[in-house]
């Protein structure tokens, strides 16, 4: 046998969202019948000029790429606020920033500061690099960011610092304040995940002029409709921008994603949209769950919500099951560091399968 790192003997599988196939083909439901309010997506889909933008470069697609992205971050900056020289733009979607980040800044043994329960890929991504994670804390009750507990796990060893806001899975927000208190407080790199920053209308774009150790991750896989494609973009100080430049992936982001991005970002409606729809369909989940005795719902300033089930007499094991049985998929949240094993986080889905999700759940848990 080949033999491996030391690191990745040791790894586990990353846990995503469960595909419509596989619940398809383990509980024999149609493809088409399946409700899936477990990944965060734009259910919508795209902007209707995506089809036709991929469609026209399929003449180009034995070209590599345009690598240096000098249109796309034009227009991305324009979205943004910001100006060129303060965007870079990945093939990974925002996962790929994660990756380029840590394969800059990290040498083994430093540390990077994460606060559970949160997105769990920075993790995921850093400890490859042999980067030891140490825990701050995020409120679940109370649905906000413990600042203390990151102010406090502050060493000279600290090269990152995530906070992500609208926190996935919770759905609360990190108040500005809050976030510069943390930032003015260390060297270490500030990456203020906006992932899903339209769903909540706020952003930290202005903190960019003003700090050179911040670093916003943004992606076009949630509002923007392009999950499939892979697609995210960092916002931070062209100095660190350029050194990244220098280790990333050349040619990650594909012929057909540049023009997606062009198409979507020409579509102004579209985004609003989107946005709209999903803060409403946001804001009809949580008050059908709330109205549900034996269920928690905490409020979100995201596309998806966190619901506490210890109540309902199932762990989130069994009811996302019950719920698979159905042809429902939402998140069983057990796998997130920082949660125990009754939580679940649902997504907006379109307002008739989300009325039909609301009806089986009242059916399996007995409201
Ligand atoms: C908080 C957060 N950040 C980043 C990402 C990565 O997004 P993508 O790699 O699809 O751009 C996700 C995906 O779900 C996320 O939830």
């Amino acid at each position: 046998m080949v033999k491996t790192r030391a690191i990745i003997d040791e790894f586990d599988t990353y846990v995503p969202g469960k595909s419509k196939k596989e619940i398809s083909e383990k509980y024999g439901v149609p493809e088409n019948e399946i409700l899936k309010l477990g990944s965060n997506e734009n259910p919508w889909g795209p902007a209707p000029g995506v089809k036709e933008a991929i469609l026209n470069a399929i003449p180009e697609m034995n070209r590599y790429p345009e690598s240096n992205h000098e249109y796309l971050k034009e227009k991305i900056a324009e979205y943004a606020g910001v100006n060129k020289n303060q965007v870079i733009v990945t093939g990974d979607g925002a996962d790929e920033l994660l990756d380029i980040l840590a394969k800059t800044l990290i040498d083994p043994g430093d540390e990077f500061i994460v606060h559970p329960p949160t997105y769990m890929y920075y993790s995921f991504t850093f400890k490859q690099y042999n980067a030891k994670a140490v825990y701050a804390k995020w409120n679940v009750k109370e649905n906000k960011l413990d600042v203390q507990s990151v102010l406090d796990n502050i060493t000279d060893k600290t090269k990152v610092i995530f906070l992500c806001t609208p926190n996935n899975p919770t759905g609360g927000l990190i108040p500005q304040e809050d976030i510069i208190k943390i930032i003015e407080s260390t060297d270490a790199l500030v990456v203020i995940d906006e992932a899903y920053w339209e769903f909540s209308e706020v952003n930290n774009v202005n903190l960019l002029d003003k700090y050179d150790n911040v670093f916003i991750i943004r992606t076009f896989s949630k509002v923007m409709g392009l999950a499939g494609l892979r697609i995210g973009y960092g916002l931070s100080n062209p100095e660190l921008l350029e050194k990244i430049s220098r280790i990333k992936p050349v040619f990650s982001l594909t012929v057909p994603s540049q023009k997606a991005v062009l198409a979507t970002l020409a579509d102004k409606e579209f985004i609003k949209e989107s946005t709209k729809k999903s803060i409403a369909e946001r804001e009809y989940l949580y008050e059908s769950v709330n109205a549900i005795d034996n269920l928690h719902i905490y409020k979100s300033k995201s596309n998806y919500l966190l619901i506490d089930v210890r109540n309902s007499g199932f762990t989130a094991k069994e009811l996302t099951s019950k719920l698979m049985e159905k042809g429902i998929i939402v998140r069983d949240c057990t796998s997130f560091y920082g949660l125990d094993e009754y939580y679940i986080r649902i997504s907006v889905e379109t307002h008739p399968k989300n009325e039909k999700f609301i009806k089986i759940l009242k059916e399996i848990v007995g409201n």
